[in-house]
């Protein structure tokens, strides 16, 4: 029996009921700031605020990233308004200044395989953790870590793996480490590499090129990154 095999074996894989959606409500107030959780939004105003909050945020990683992040405008109201996707909206006073957005229920996300995480963590709670937004005004002045305190606490009441994914460029910045010091802070947690899955491109026409020399606007930009020594693991 392969490993790969060995992993699912005897596991039973739908005995854990992996979306336990956080009750809605605000979940941390300090100072001005306030994140509240929410199943589905139906404030249309809230909705469009955050939807050009996130356009913001990650129309910059569209040209950064092969991933696609921004999301079209229906997409996004479908995502707000589906109650299985959890949010957590981080207000300065009634501005709404970021979210952060998971999934509970695995086949929410064509991308994942949930037999693959639930062979790999038998037994537990599991939700995708995928959108983490500040609004660009309100970047690198400590906000992101009031949502990650919040997410990761639920996680920790939950008994709940917190999966996610970051692209080469998050992680050439030090988003990852980041993150690790959060989860440090906040519940004894660790943050382990589960899978990879990295973007190739075959060149018919460039066999003397060296592979490194294929993209060099993309190279020069990960390495105008403060810190950054070029893409780590995806
Ligand atoms: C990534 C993001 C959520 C971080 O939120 P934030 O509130 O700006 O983060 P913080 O101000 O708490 O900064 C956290 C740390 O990361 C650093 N940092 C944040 N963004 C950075 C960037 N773009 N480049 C380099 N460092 C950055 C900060 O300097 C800080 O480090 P420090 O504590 O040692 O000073 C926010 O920048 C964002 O929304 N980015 C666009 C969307 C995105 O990439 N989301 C993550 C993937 S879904």
């Amino acid at each position: 029996m392969s490993a790969i095999e060995e992993l699912h074996a005897d596991t039973d894989h739908d005995d854990v009921e992996s979306h336990s959606m956080p009750a809605e409500g605000v979940k941390l107030v300090r100072g001005s700031y306030r994140v509240e959780a929410f199943h589905a939004i139906a404030d249309s105003d809230l909705i469009g605020a955050l939807y050009r909050m996130m356009h913001e945020a990650f129309a910059p990683l569209d040209e950064l990233t092969a991933m696609r992040h921004c999301y079209d405008e229906d997409e996004w109201d479908g995502y707000m308004r589906d109650s299985r996707i959890g949010k957590l909206v981080l207000f300065d006073r009634s501005e709404p200044i970021g979210v952060l957005t998971a999934i509970y229920q695995l086949e929410l996300a064509p991308w994942l395989s949930p037999r693959f995480l639930r062979g790999m963590f038998p037994g537990r709670r599991i939700f995708y953790q995928s959108d983490t937004i500040i609004s660009p005004e309100a970047q690198r002045s400590g906000h992101a870590g009031l949502l990650l305190e919040v997410a990761m606490r639920l996680a920790r009441e939950d008994g709940a793996i917190a999966t996610f994914s970051v692209s080469d460029y998050n992680i050439s910045w030090g988003f990852l480490d980041f993150i690790q010091a959060e989860a440090a802070k906040w519940c004894d947690g660790v943050v382990g590499e589960i899978d990879a899955h990295r973007y190739y491109a075959f060149d018919a026409t460039a066999a003397d090129r060296p592979a490194d020399a294929w993209y060099p606007q993309h190279a020069a930009l990960l390495a105008d990154t403060s810190g950054a020594t070029g893409p780590a693991s995806s």
